[in-house]
């Protein structure tokens, strides 16, 4: 392969590079920061490490020049319109997505899209081996790239490769619909190590290479002999949780500025200082569980438990793939349901909800999050959700309190939190009054422990731990002793069997 232009001992690839470009009204453009809680992660990581970035600028056409920016050499990925609507707002948010959560809408499945998918994977791989110095780390992120590991594999032998996912991985009688399962579980596993946000994901992901593919497990690792390849090329893959987390000092320290401090009372005075705040702060994606916080807030109101103008919600609803069809439906009923809520409960110049659907700069959002007393954080199923994280982690005050959904990875590290079923709406409405009543000392102790975690294990912990694991991931092709070869047959033949007599039947075992 020929090698144009430097190359790096860290590469990073993600669907998006942590800048995209905007166009403004005179043609010319400027880059700003993409959206998203993977770059905000990683962003802060990246910062000062001499590596590469591998990604989509958020734009339809050829790749632009690379380019460097705050500190990182950016390598863009080109993608057409069409492969924008095929691989990202269709293969990946249209059938990935909500395979991946729970089928909270049904999932899509075009062969075409499928297609779009392996180009677009591929050509990321070509970007990341042109980059990457011999030896070196590359580290893939989320289900857009679930190809990539194996593609880098075959081009460049030499490279480490880890793979981690940000958002949940399914239940192996979900994952089982995909008509591409087998491609995808392969695509991984041309990865050294996996990582995912919770053990559970993990053992997801574990199951479906036993259940669907036939490999031996065991622990956390997969036996994987490649197709085509003799036994001798069989190897381990290990796959455990290392759950993402924010930058903790960044964040309190921007959380204790002044202005920032001065910004937050402003906000509260432009709401007319009410006793209670409360903040939902979300990507409009339908996840996140806003209708039904929306319907538990409308009957609280209905129920007089709370009123305007002391009691109301300021709703941050952050603008997400408005071409997909289920999220302008998302957007519409959302709209629709914050205008009756309105219409029926506010008081004059006070509005029971403050919508907003705009993207707000770093420091505004810690000023908001700084100015609410309770955070509504219910989502429906997530990965983590690391805005629940970033709250905690501004309140140096001790002030505030966090609604926390039970189907968010946040939650297993979050358990101070004011927990809730987000499906249960009488459950979420006594719980936001819970976290609204709760004695401040209580709220306290409460934030005092979160605020330990999350200080304990911030980004950078989490960065080094993936790192650390991928590094001391196997290598090798593993030598298979007679017992793993054993239980390698026993596995296959066990395979063999169930597809056999799954002819009518399902492959699998439901568990
Ligand atoms: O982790 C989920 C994810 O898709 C990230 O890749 C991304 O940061 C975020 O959600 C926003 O999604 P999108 O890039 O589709 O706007």
């Amino acid at each position: 392969m020929t090698v144009a232009g430097p190359t790096f001992d860290l590469v990073v690839a993600a669907n998006r590079l942590p800048v995209e470009r905007v166009v403004d009204a005179s043609g010319g453009g400027t880059w700003q920061r993409s959206p998203g809680g993977l770059v905000t992660a990683l962003e802060s990581v990246m910062r000062g490490r001499d590596a590469a970035w591998v990604g989509w600028a958020g734009e339809p056409g050829p790749a632009s020049e690379r380019f460097r920016a705050e500190g990182m050499y950016l390598r863009p990925v080109g993608l057409s319109p069409l492969e924008i609507q095929e691989y990202y707002e269709g293969f990946s948010n249209e059938t990935l997505w909500p395979i991946f959560h729970d089928v909270i809408v049904p999932a899509t499945f075009h062969r075409n899209w499928w297609n779009t998918y392996r180009t677009v994977n591929h050509r990321f791989a070509m970007a990341i081996a042109e980059v990457a110095a011999p030896g070196a780390t590359v580290w893939v992120h989320d289900y857009q790239l679930q190809l990539v590991p194996a593609m880098v594999r075959a081009l460049r032998a030499d490279v480490r490769i880890g793979w981690f996912n940000h958002i949940p991985f399914p239940p192996v009688a979900l994952f089982a619909q995909l008509p591409w399962r087998r491609a995808l579980v392969e695509g991984l596993l041309g990865a050294h190590f996996l990582g995912f946000q919770r053990t559970a994901d993990a053992e997801n992901f574990l199951r479906a290479c036993r259940l669907l593919l036939g490999m031996a497990t065991k622990g956390d690792t997969v036996t994987f002999t490649p197709p085509g390849d003799d036994p001798a090329a069989r190897r381990t893959i290990r796959a455990s949780a290392i759950p993402i987390s924010v930058d903790f000092k960044g964040l309190d320290a921007l959380a204790r500025t002044p202005e920032v401090i001065t910004r937050a009372a402003e906000i509260r005075a432009s709401l007319g200082n009410p006793k209670i705040l409360m903040l939902g702060v979300d990507r409009l994606d339908y996840t996140k569980g806003i209708r039904h916080r929306l319907k538990a807030y409308e009957e609280l109101l209905e129920d007089k438990e709370i009123a305007p103008p002391d009691v109301t919600l300021m709703q941050v609803a952050l603008p997400s793939r408005e071409r997909v069809r289920a999220y302008r439906l998302l957007r519409e009923e959302v709209e629709g349901t914050v205008g009756r809520i309105n219409g029926e409960y506010s008081a004059f110049c006070s509005p029971a909800v403050h919508y907003l659907h705009h993207f707000y700069p770093r420091a505004e959002m810690v000023a908001m999050f700084l100015a609410a007393d309770v955070m509504l954080v219910t989502p429906l199923r997530d990965g983590m959700n690391l805005i629940a994280k970033e709250y905690v982690a501004c309140r140096h005050d001790l002030g505030g309190a966090l609604v926390l959904s039970e189907f968010a990875g946040a939650w297993h590290e979050l358990h101070q939190a004011f927990i809730c079923n987000p499906h249960d709406i009488e459950g979420v409405k006594q719980t936001i009054m819970r976290a609204i009543t709760a004695p401040e000392d209580e709220r306290r102790r409460r934030m005092k422990a979160m605020r330990k975690r999350v200080a304990d294990h911030d980004v950078q912990r989490w960065a080094s731990r993936y790192l650390e694991a991928l590094a001391s991931a196997p290598a090798k092709p593993h030598r298979p002793t007679r017992a793993s070869e054993e239980e390698g047959r026993r596995v296959e033949r066990a395979h063999r069997a169930n597809l056999r007599a799954s002819d009518n039947a399902s492959e699998w075992t439901v568990q």
